[in-house]
């Protein structure tokens, strides 16, 4: 059990779990990837450590780059506008891999994927650590998924409480219950 800026947090997914997801999730998506060189596109600030971690196991000739996307802010519940940034992207005619760490309401990936698409890639698959159950009615591709969770607020691994967390080498979540994503 641990404390972020006045919050209780329980231990959620241990670290060993964590890996295990993320060497099935590489084991995958290096076997569909196997003839091309695709750009893995980072989502900032969430998905360094996930990123990080999986880019390691793929063993294929990739690119890498990286976009910043926001929208909780200090929040535990979305604020429904998705900031992007940098407001171009090279990925024209490539092999697009998006690297999320967490899809819960999908507002963030929705506006991802409209915003690469409009930079015409070859291809878009996603892949993400864990995804909520709003994931499941999504109208966009969200080919690799590592692991479903119910809807609670989890930290750690990358995945931060108001910045606070993001170096936990395990993922927590929140127990205290709060409006929006706390337990159904
Ligand atoms: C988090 C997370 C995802 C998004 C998922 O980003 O990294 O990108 O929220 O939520 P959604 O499916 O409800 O849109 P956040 O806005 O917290 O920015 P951060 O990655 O910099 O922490």
């Amino acid at each position: 059990r641990i404390e972020l800026n006045g919050r209780a947090f329980r231990l959620f997914i241990q670290r060993e779990e964590i890996a295990h997801v993320v060497h099935h999730l590489a084991q995958r998506i290096r076997q569909d990837y196997a003839d091309k060189e695709p750009v893995c596109l980072i989502v900032l600030k969430g998905a360094f450590i996930f990123a990080a971690d999986l880019l390691r196991q793929l063993s294929l000739p990739c690119t890498v780059e990286m976009i910043r996307a926001r929208s909780y802010g200090a929040e535990m519940t979305s604020s429904g506008t998705v900031q992007i940034e940098p407001p171009v992207l090279n990925v024209r005619g490539k092999d697009v891999l998006l690297i999320e760490d967490i899809v819960d309401t999908g507002l963030t990936l929705r506006a991802l994927v409209r915003f690469v698409e409009e930079h015409q890639p070859a291809s878009l698959r996603i892949v993400t650590l864990l995804a909520k159950p709003p994931a499941r009615h999504l109208r966009v591709p969200l080919t690799y998924i590592g692991k479903e969770i119910p809807s609670v607020f989890v930290v750690g691994y990358g995945m931060d409480y108001a910045e606070s967390g993001r170096g936990l080498p395990d993922i927590y979540a929140v127990e205290t219950s709060v409006s929006g994503q706390s337990p159904p």
